[in-house]
């Protein structure tokens, strides 16, 4: 009985909290405007695992794209130290203070994987430094684009980032015989997302956007997240909408004939992480797709993927494919309004990576390695 009080109080608490943050979300300003600024303050994290190798390649590519914008000042980029797990773990913070300090101090991150613990490993079992850095940053919108140009698609996910299951993964009940995990969406929240993906619809002319939820089963958080993206509709009425249980959606994902008449998705956060990454996997693995996490202040880039510890273990991380990050630099340059730059990229490493191309990185020792691919994609650029 006892247990059941303190877990009442736990819930208030959480409840508590999470109007708190509605509250601070109610008093934000409107996107940041890069053309405004003096400088624009581009941070580098390199991350854990196999991080540093495709974040070294990155930087280089970076560098040389932006270095006449570098050279007068108007982009700078720094080095942002001590995200790695063992720093992580020995202060047994996500996100160290003096670290979010200094990411918070820049405009826009470059962020390489970073390990986040899991039972049973030897680290101390911190929250994801990826969940932290989305919530504290309030980066609202992971928008993550695919491509299969054999088949005509081209599709951009819109996952809601800092709601859903994943901000109170953490803050779950274990009462001995019953675990309770909670899931949160707010009317904000929702709308925020939603008004992201349809403005993203119309200016790029995109005919349809689907919802994807479970909110025949989820039918509180799913169902308003439903009902609020169809609301948010009716401000754009030529813009088609339909809607899809996300587990016909994944069976439709790898159906030839039904996926090419998909466009935009806008989701809550875990189904947009699985599908995302079952995504990035149809066009040719998640070494291949880059992700943009977006906020009215603050905007970090990565890759889809994890730190691969696995392929350090082997010795492959020589061999890690920097496609993803590479694609995370194009999304940055793009969302700072430097378009053609953008552009240039995203052309370069689409003939990179073509299915006929002489460097093909695999993962594996057969394949070309970070270093040989970066060659080969400044040759043609
Ligand atoms: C992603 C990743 C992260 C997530 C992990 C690393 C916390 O899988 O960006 O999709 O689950 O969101
Ligand atoms: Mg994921």
């Amino acid at each position: 009985m006892k247990d059941l009080h303190t877990a009442g109080e736990h819930f208030l608490n959480v409840l508590k909290q999470q109007f708190l943050r509605v509250e601070k979300m109610k008093e934000q300003k409107d996107f940041v405007d890069y053309k405004k600024l003096k400088t624009i303050k581009i941070g580098i994290i390199k991350g854990d695992g196999i991080g540093p190798n495709i974040v070294s390649c990155a930087e280089k590519v970076l560098n040389a794209i932006l270095q006449e914008e570098i050279e007068k000042n108007i982009v700078t980029i720094k080095e942002i130290e001590g995200l790695t797990i063992e720093n992580r773990a020995r202060l047994k913070q996500s996100v160290p203070d003096y670290v979010l300090e200094k990411i918070k101090d820049c405009d826009v991150i470059l962020k390489g994987p970073t390990t986040t613990p899991r039972k049973g490993d030897n680290w101390p079992q911190l929250e994801s430094a990826n969940v932290v850095l989305r919530r504290e940053l309030d980066l609202f919108a992971n928008v993550r684009p695919i491509k299969i140009e054999e088949e005509g698609i081209d599709w951009v996910f819109f996952r809601e980032n800092t709601e859903g299951a994943y901000t109170l993964g953490s803050k779950g009940l274990n009462l001995g015989e019953i675990f309770v995990d909670f899931t949160v969406s707010s009317v904000l929240g929702t709308k925020r997302i939603a008004e992201l993906a349809f403005s993203y619809a119309r200016k790029t002319k995109r005919k349809k956007v689907s919802i994807i939820t479970k909110a025949n089963i989820i039918k509180t958080t799913d169902g308003s997240f439903l009902e609020i993206c169809r609301d948010v509709q009716k401000n754009y009425p030529e813009i088609e909408v339909d809607d899809w249980y996300v587990d016909i959606a994944a069976a439709k994902l790898v159906d030839r004939n039904s996926r090419k008449d998909f466009s935009v998705f806008l989701l809550p956060n875990l189904y947009g992480d699985i599908l995302t990454d079952e995504a990035a996997q149809l066009q040719g693995g998640v070494g291949t797709a880059g992700s943009a996490n977006i906020g009215k202040r603050y905007a970090m880039f990565e890759a889809i993927h994890g730190s691969a510890p696995r392929m350090v273990e082997e010795g492959l991380s020589c061999y890690a494919n920097p496609t993803s990050i590479l694609r995370a630099v194009s999304l940055m340059l793009f969302h700072i309004g430097f378009f053609e730059k953008a552009e240039k990229l995203e052309k370069a490493l689409d003939f990179c990576t073509k299915k006929d191309s002489k460097v093909k990185v695999t993962g594996f020792k057969d394949g070309a390695t970070t270093e040989e691919f970066y060659s080969f994609l400044m040759e043609n650029f």
